[in-house]
């Protein structure tokens, strides 16, 4: 992975970087790569934790701000947050609703404590440099009974279908992504998988930061998973 993976303390300089660089396209890339059903998956997330009026909801690593325009559009009120200034301004130009878009680090949110109702984030896990001190801010900023939701890549259980979605992850995506946008952002993509715990791990770091009630689901025959959980 040298070269495709940056080293650790470059880390989150690196991802802020790239992510301004791809913002343009990143919308267009999405679409193409999950053939559209990305959309449908947050949709499902914001269901599934029953987002509605009277909901402040944060959307993490917002990127260009699909999940918080789906959060918006179920009557909640919507923070979006995320470090790269540019993929921000695509979301703030593109959504003419109304939302607060905010520049900030998941790892130290300017928030206030137990002021927030639900948090959805999309694909931005293997993206921070660590996970737990990510999770205890999201348990400071959630109230008691406050819910999670997490999308984030995975891999099939299914040994048949784990090797076709490695070739179409490891293979297709990058160039796709280099005829489309960044060979070097969409190479970066299927190896930063690498930085994900195993699915148990992952459940007992939320366990560790106070969450419960986990429940996850997957979507594209265990390419992706879903993760609701409950701040207790
Ligand atoms: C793959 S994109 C996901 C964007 C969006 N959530 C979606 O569902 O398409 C990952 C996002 O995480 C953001 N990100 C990574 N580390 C971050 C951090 N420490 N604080 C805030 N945003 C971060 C990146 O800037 C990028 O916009």
């Amino acid at each position: 992975m040298t070269g495709v993976l940056p080293p650790a303390e470059e880390k989150a300089r690196s991802v802020q970087r790239m992510f301004d660089r791809i913002a343009p396209q990143y919308d267009r890339v999405n679409r193409v790569m999950t053939g559209r059903r990305d959309q449908a998956w947050r949709v499902a997330l914001v269901r599934r934790l029953r987002i509605g009026p009277g909901d402040t909801v944060l959307d993490l690593a917002c990127g260009t701000g699909d999940f918080a325009e789906i959060a918006r559009k179920a009557g909640a009120t919507v923070i979006a947050l995320d470090f790269a200034r540019r993929m921000l301004l695509q979301g703030a130009g593109r959504h003419v609703g109304a939302m607060a878009f905010v520049q900030g680090d998941a790892l130290q949110l300017p928030l206030a404590s137990r002021s927030i109702d639900a948090v959805v984030s999309g694909f931005a896990l293997r993206n921070f440099t660590s996970l737990p001190p990510v999770f205890a801010e999201l348990h400071r900023i959630l109230r008691p009974g406050g819910r999670a939701g997490l999308l984030e890549v995975d891999r099939p259980r299914n040994a048949a279908l784990r090797a076709g979605h490695g070739v179409y992850f490891n293979r297709v995506v990058p160039v796709i992504g280099g005829l489309l946008s960044d060979r070097a952002a969409y190479r970066y993509l299927p190896a930063s998988a690498s930085y994900l715990p195993p699915e148990l791990e992952l459940l007992e770091m939320l366990r560790s930061a106070g969450f419960g009630k986990m429940q996850k689901k997957n979507h594209m025959m265990g390419a992706i998973q879903s993760i609701a959980a409950v701040r207790t």
